[in-house]
């Protein structure tokens, strides 16, 4: 068939029922992305004589014929679109996967179409802006400044990435054009929840034409690993092959095929004819801790008593004196759902060997040098066997801090001597990739009178479905900073993580303190309205203050300090902006209930497992520098920040600065992006390297000039000395005839870790017949110490609070009797779109931190973790009931106000 794309004339044939977006991917326009391949997302979108549709639901043939535009082709003669300059001068985008599909849409709309984006973008998702520099974008909003040697520090400094981000030349972890004998991977799942598979019948499948080979369990090294990736990794549990003959729960891969064609791939998952045998089964996480029930794991290698893969025990004080001197006691169960991370990139590698042997994987992960740790201990290899990488990654938020799809790529690869792809239907990512830990936690609160805590006590029960990657860590994550956010003689915690046949948890942004940070702070506002004392003022005199020590419920001494305290002033925001009266007014009639909400949270910056960083710098010939660094960017601006602090240390401009990261053969090693280490590990590397850098340079011209080295000053392509100003181009050459070189090298290593704090407020309106929850006004207090780049941190923020939105109101992986997710699609599992998110008020607290680089401290994950409790105890406020549940969703309100 004949068509135009982007103005070229395209004469090829589809493939039997090829659709229009993978159609166009194989003829290299790989700005047409895939976020569902069910019309529920966007990031398809192309236009098709001028109109948008999503091209996973066009079928190829159906552009015949006519004009085809794609991201590639909305710039004309070098210009940008207006929308296109829109989103760049806006920064409408973190990840930027969803952008192409957005900037497609909305370039169709005229000025009057504008008033109603919350309708005319329902169909384009974005997991990580929270809309906010979407809608500023298309409002003509310029949230960019301009780049200025010296002040990099602090300013709204674009992505260097974000030219390539809206014109569609960024390219993903799959946007690459097929290698030369390149198959695709595909994996038969299993419909079972927990079953030995007992055989497992190949020759149909290998039968399919175009299939190369079938592997299962008995191809696979017999070792067990942790699908997670810390720095340690003894502290994930070593409790899962590649591939097993025991299946624990629906949607665990049992075999994987790999031929020419994924079409080809998925026919012979489909005819591979497995033998089960059952095996019994359990499903709710107090019931597997029954002695009774069925115990999932029984390697000897792991002390597992009763499904317990992990219990923490730990006091303070006593609480039974606590409980004893209290005034009043207020105690109930709080607990929170399933939810996936929904990153709109699903997950995804791409193998080969190139000529001298080695193995290379391109893969969409947080941890790249950990995955590829993982893969030399299963295959046997040396570490310079095998080079592992990320090109841009289309979101993490921790779903990526685990290896789920390089080591069965890694395996066909070195199996077939080929190049293998495995790329995750979005139906694979929820009932096959890591979840939020559902946890269910019982807190008692004694306080006196006047609202001092005498007593906290939490008993925490952690789902962490059939493997146990990140349980334990999540786990002490959901008792550490919660409680050691509130100062009290004596404080309690037991906490289980306990397996069951689901699929499994993992680390999930806020990695376990959402979901004690909902219960304790629910239960903080039940005990306040006991005592008839304001939400707030309870606060104020049960927080950690500056001069404490920073404990929960583990007597060791701890790394964990102040390096800046900014809580006070994270209340005083929030609290102002409620009694200001903005927002909307409630809705008329008495049906509506109106309700105001808070609640903080601290969160350490940085984990407590060791966490190492390094960076690389270089001056290069024409004057700029070269920097390496091991960490990801996956839209959490890293990399944006990273050149900012280089910048300002060497008192230049942030794009003079190249930056490659996330590569184990060209960057020095980091242990990965998460929990907010980007800045401030990574961030403090970059920081070490630059100074360094900037040392050797003025040493250098001091030395060469005769000029004292405090007369000799770096500019923005210059060294000052004295009088005489020498080009860094000179610098270079003449070092380079000497044999001198301007490189240098410094690592970073997470300890002491600082804290930050957010603070969250929300006035609602609940409608008692209805159960609709409707926002009127949100508000955000965060300390982040110093903004490196506001409108970064402003922007990671209003995404963490989208997030908290959808996980608070309706997002919730629903399971049916036999353990199968029911709702693994988009359309079923509901994540915010544009209309659902209100805008937030979001103010920082004014502290520099003395632990991280620059000032700053951990901004992108601990935002979410106040959004649910000041919901729910909004709607308490409303009600005068408390939903202790998570998702509040109107059927569960409309019962229980009904009742
Ligand atoms: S990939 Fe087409 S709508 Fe999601
Ligand atoms: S920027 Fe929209 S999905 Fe990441």
């Amino acid at each position: 068939m004949k068509l135009t794309v982007n103005g070229k004339m395209l004469s090829a044939e589809p493939a039997p029922g090829q659709c229009l977006r993978t159609f166009l991917r194989d003829h290299g326009w790989f700005g047409v992305k895939k976020g569902c391949d069910q019309g529920d997302c966007g990031a398809c979108t192309v236009w098709l004589d001028g109109v948008p549709f999503h091209s996973c639901l066009v079928p190829a043939f159906r552009a015949e014929g006519h004009d085809v535009t794609t991201i590639e082709g909305l710039a004309r003669d070098g210009k940008l679109h207006p929308i296109q300059q829109a989103f760049l001068d806006a920064q409408a985008f973190q990840c930027g996967y969803c952008a192409a599909g957005m900037i497609m849409t909305s370039a169709t709309f005229d000025q009057d179409a504008r008033a109603d984006l919350p309708r005319l973008l329902k169909g384009n998702l974005c997991r990580c802006t929270g809309y906010h520099s979407i809608d500023d974008a298309l409002h003509g909003v310029v949230n960019v400044e301009q780049d200025v040697a010296g002040k990099a520090c602090g300013a709204s400094l674009r992505s260097p990435y974000a030219e390539a981000i809206v014109t569609g030349q960024a390219h993903y972890t799959l946007d690459v054009p097929p290698m030369d004998g390149m198959l695709h991977l595909k994996v038969l799942r299993s419909p079972h929840p927990h079953a030995r598979i007992k055989s497992i019948k190949r020759d149909a499948a290998l039968a399919v034409p175009g299939v190369v080979a079938v592997f299962t369990w008995e191809d696979v090294p017999r070792k067990l690993y942790s699908t997670a990736t810390h720095e340690d990794h003894l502290v994930d549990p070593d409790d899962t092959y590649i591939l097993d003959n025991i299946v624990r729960f629906v949607g665990q891969r049992v075999a994987a095929v790999v031929a020419e064609t994924e079409g080809a791939a998925e026919e012979a998952c489909r005819k591979l004819e497995v033998d089960y045998e059952l095996l019994p089964t359990v499903f709710d996480a107090e019931a597997a801790m029954e002695p009774s029930t069925p115990i999932l794991h029984d390697k000897k290698s792991i002390a597992y008593r009763d499904n317990i893969y992990v219990d923490i025990h730990g006091e303070l004080g006593s609480v039974e004196q606590g409980f004893a001197a209290a005034d009043a006691i207020h105690e109930m169960t709080y607990s929170t759902s399933r939810a996936q991370h929904v990153h709109l990139e699903t997950h995804g590698s791409l193998s080969w060997r190139s000529e001298d042997g080695r193995l290379h994987i391109r893969t969409s992960s947080q941890a790249p040098f950990i995955a590829k740790q993982k893969i030399c201990y299963l295959f046997g290899l040396f570490d310079r066997q095998v080079h592992v990488f990320t090109e841009r990654v289309g979101g993490g938020f921790g779903g990526k801090q685990e290896m789920l799809s390089e080591d069965l790529c890694a395996l066909a690869t070195l199996k077939t001597g080929r190049p293998v792809m495995w790329e995750f239907t979005r139906e694979e990512q929820f009932i096959g990739a890591t979840t939020r830990h559902p946890m269910t936690t019982h807190v008692k609160l004694g306080a006196k009178k006047d609202g001092t805590l005498t007593a906290l006590q939490v008993r925490v029960v952690s789902n962490t479905g059939a493997y146990g990657n990140h349980g334990g860590e999540t786990l002490a994550a959901a008792l550490g900073s919660p409680i050691a956010a509130y100062r009290c003689p004596n404080k309690k915690a037991d906490g289980y993580a306990v397996y069951t046949n689901t699929v499994p948890g993992g680390g999930f942004r806020g990695y376990g303190a959402t979901q004690t940070t909902f219960a304790i702070e629910c239960a903080m506002d039940d005990l306040a309205r006991l005592l008839g004392i304001d939400p707030f003022e309870i606060r104020r005199i049960n927080k950690v203050r500056a001069t404490d020590r920073i404990e929960s419920i583990w007597k060791e001494v701890s790394d964990v300090m102040f390096g800046s305290y900014g809580i006070d002033q994270c209340l005083d925001l929030v609290e102002k902006s409620l009694k200001s009266g903005r927002g909307l007014p409630k809705p008329e009639g008495d049906a509506w209930l109106e309700g105001t909400g808070v609640a903080l949270a601290m969160l350490e910056s940085g984990p407590p497992t060791e966490h190492r960083s390094g960076a690389e710098m270089r001056l290069l010939a024409d004057g700029s520098y070269h920097l390496a660094v091991g960490s990801t960017e996956m839209g959490n601006g890293s990399a944006t920040s990273h050149r900012q602090i280089a910048a300002s240390v060497l008192n230049t401009r942030a794009s003079n600065i190249a930056l490659i990261n996330g590569n184990t053969d060209a960057t020095p090693y980091d242990t990965g992006t998460f929990a907010s280490t980007g800045t401030v590990v990574a961030g403090q590397a970059v920081e070490k390297a630059a100074r360094a850098l900037r040392d050797k340079l003025l040493e250098y011209a001091s030395r060469n000039s005769g000029c004292a080295a405090s007369e000799c000053s770096l500019q923005d392509d210059a060294i000052i000395c004295a009088n005489r100003k020498i080009p860094l181009t000179e610098l270079y050459a003449e070092g380079a005839k000497a044999g001198d070189r301007f490189d240098v090298i410094r690592k970073a290593y997470l300890s002491p870790r600082s804290v930050g704090f957010n603070v969250h407020g929300v006035r609602l309106a609940v409608h008692r017949v209805t159960g609709e929850i409707m926002v009127l006004q949100s508000v955000h207090a965060a300390d982040i110490g110093r903004l490196i780049n506001p409108m970064q941190c402003r922007g990671q923020i209003d995404g963490a609070i989208a997030m908290g939105f959808g996980w608070t109101l309706y997002e919730n992986m629903v399971f049916n009797e036999n353990g199968a997710v029911v709702n693994p699609a988009l359309r079923d599992y509901r994540i915010p779109a544009f209309a659902d998110v209100p805008r937030s008020e979001i103010y920082f607290a004014d502290t520099y931190d003395t632990v991280g680089p620059l000032g700053a401290k951990a901004q992108g994950e601990c935002a979410i973790n106040p959004v649910a409790p000041a919901i729910a105890n909004a709607v308490a406020n409303a009600t005068g009931v408390r939903f202790p549940d998570l998702p509040l969703t109107p059927d569960r309100i409309f019962d229980k106000l009904r009742s």
